[in-house]
């Protein structure tokens, strides 16, 4: 570990190296079956600026072809968005709030007619890239049968779509967890199993989420349902924000390693995300730090 500097100096903080090197020791002693990965997707493993703007959501990027839909579920989002962000709205208002959100957004897309066209047409003019070694870090965690959980409060098919098309490869090892749509005759017609939102979005998610036994893959014939991803008691959780750490809750975890993007709004942030997250990226960093970290827990 002498030496490990998971990124260039200058957009990458560390408050505490001994901590992160003894939890790294740690996790590279029990071995890459012991590992999962668990990752936001907006933000995290996509870009913050796209092109010199705002890179899309999976929920932003989302044209229904069907302007009435999609400026109704805009208006929705300029009331709710800044209610997620209230400081003064106590948790459980708040997290009835963003109930209400998803509801009404979620039932929008199937009134409106959301067809699977026109999702595969959204990725395809959205403004969404991937950061750079996001595909190598995937391929790494397959060759070594680490599972990927993308923990996301947006939308499953579209996370999908987004990984095929600008990926052009599908990974084993990679589960989304999000809301999935059910489609019937290429158009929306329902949403599988509890919604999934911004504050209920954790590792008990997987439980109501995923059918029990759904598979992650079938990489080197171990196959991992989602009872045995809570074997694996090591964790290595990518996010953008503080709340993100709370994916990894419900999961009786022995270490975890955690790496923070801060995107915006760096001044104010840092020293707390400092404190929170083992590694903090600045400035749209690439995620090639993360591919070296990876190398050292495997
Ligand atoms: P996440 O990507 O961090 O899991 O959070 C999902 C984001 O999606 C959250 O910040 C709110 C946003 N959102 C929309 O933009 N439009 C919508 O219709 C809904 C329900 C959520």
């Amino acid at each position: 570990m002498e030496g490990f500097h998971p990124g260039k100096a200058a957009d990458m903080v560390v408050a505490d190296r001994l901590a992160l090197e003894s939890k790294v020791a740690a996790i590279r002693a029990a071995g890459p079956a012991k590992l999962q990965v668990i990752a936001d997707f907006d933000a995290t493993l996509t870009k913050y600026w796209v092109d010199g703007r705002r890179g899309h959501s999976s929920h932003g990027l989302l044209q229904q072809d069907n302007p009435e839909f999609d400026a109704k579920r805009q208006a929705l989002y300029e009331y709710y968005h800044p209610l997620e962000f209230s400081p003064t709205i106590p948790i459980e208002e708040k997290t009835k709030l963003m109930e209400e959100w998803w509801g009404k957004s979620h039932a929008l897309l199937i009134e409106g007619g959301l067809s699977y066209d026109a999702i595969k047409k959204s990725v395809a003019n959205s403004a969404v890239a991937f950061r750079e070694g996001v595909a190598e870090l995937l391929e790494f965690l397959e060759e070594k049968n680490v599972p990927v959980l993308i923990f996301s409060a947006g939308l499953a098919d579209i996370i999908e779509e987004v990984l095929r098309q600008k990926l052009h490869k599908s990974f084993k090892n990679v589960k989304i967890i999000s809301n999935r749509m059910v489609f019937n005759d290429g158009k929306l017609v329902a949403f599988k199993g509890k919604t999934i939102h911004v504050l209920n979005k954790n590792e008990h998610a997987l439980d109501v989420a995923a059918p029990l036994h759904d598979k992650l893959g079938d990489v080197d014939g171990t196959i991992d349902d989602t009872d045995s991803v809570k074997k694996r008691t090591n964790v290595l959780l990518l996010g953008d924000h503080i709340g993100d750490l709370g994916m990894s809750d419900g999961l009786n975890y022995d270490t975890r390693v955690s790496v923070g993007f801060l995107n915006d709004n760096i001044e104010k942030s840092l020293e707390s995300y400092g404190k929170a997250f083992d590694i903090v990226y600045l400035n749209d960093s690439p995620m090639y730090g993360v591919v070296k970290l990876v190398n050292e827990l495997c």
